[in-house]
């Protein structure tokens, strides 16, 4: 597959919902996505959107708020395509990139340390699963 990253267009908005309605966390709503809509880039092959991810930058930094691939694509390699398309579409002024993922979450966790992010840090029951609360793991990558 040849994919690209495009940012965010309104024609996206139902595949984006669509792609998260499996999930339990995080599912964001149509008012959510719309918010953040400038933060958001959508992989694509073709006109198939495989997953997305929300990106915040703040001065030097940058924010991944969410990060999802489709869940009959996922473990194929598409979520390290995806946020290494993300690094390479990142201003050159931009030079720390953080972000939280639940500790029990092994695909991303993964994920993030292949592509060079490192722990800096604990956010203790930080998530609500029902009654079960989970930490986070906020891990940061130089870049
Ligand atoms: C996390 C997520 C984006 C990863 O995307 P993906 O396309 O499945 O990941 P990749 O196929 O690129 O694999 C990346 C790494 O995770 C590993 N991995 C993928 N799925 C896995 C699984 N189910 N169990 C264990 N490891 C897994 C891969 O082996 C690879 O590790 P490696 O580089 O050491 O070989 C995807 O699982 C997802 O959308 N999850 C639900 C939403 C979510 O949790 N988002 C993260 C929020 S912080």
């Amino acid at each position: 597959m040849a994919c690209l990253l495009k940012k965010f267009n309104q024609s996206d908005l139902k595949s984006i919902l669509d792609i998260q309605k499996n999930e339990l966390r995080p599912f964001w709503s149509e008012k959510q996505i719309l918010d953040v809509c400038d933060d958001i880039y959508v992989l694509k092959d073709k006109s198939i959107i495989l997953g997305f991810i929300v990106i915040k930058k703040i001065s030097r930094d940058a924010e991944i708020h969410n990060l999802i691939i489709k869940d009959k694509y996922r473990n194929q390699g598409f979520g390290k395509v995806l946020v290494k398309l993300m690094l390479d579409k990142l201003e050159k002024s931009i030079n720390r990139i953080y972000l939280e993922v639940a500790a029990n979450n092994k695909p991303a966790l993964r994920l993030y340390k292949a592509l060079g992010f490192a722990e800096i840090g604990r956010r203790k029951a930080y998530y609500n699963e029902g009654k079960l609360r989970r930490d986070a793991i906020t891990m940061r990558l130089e870049v």
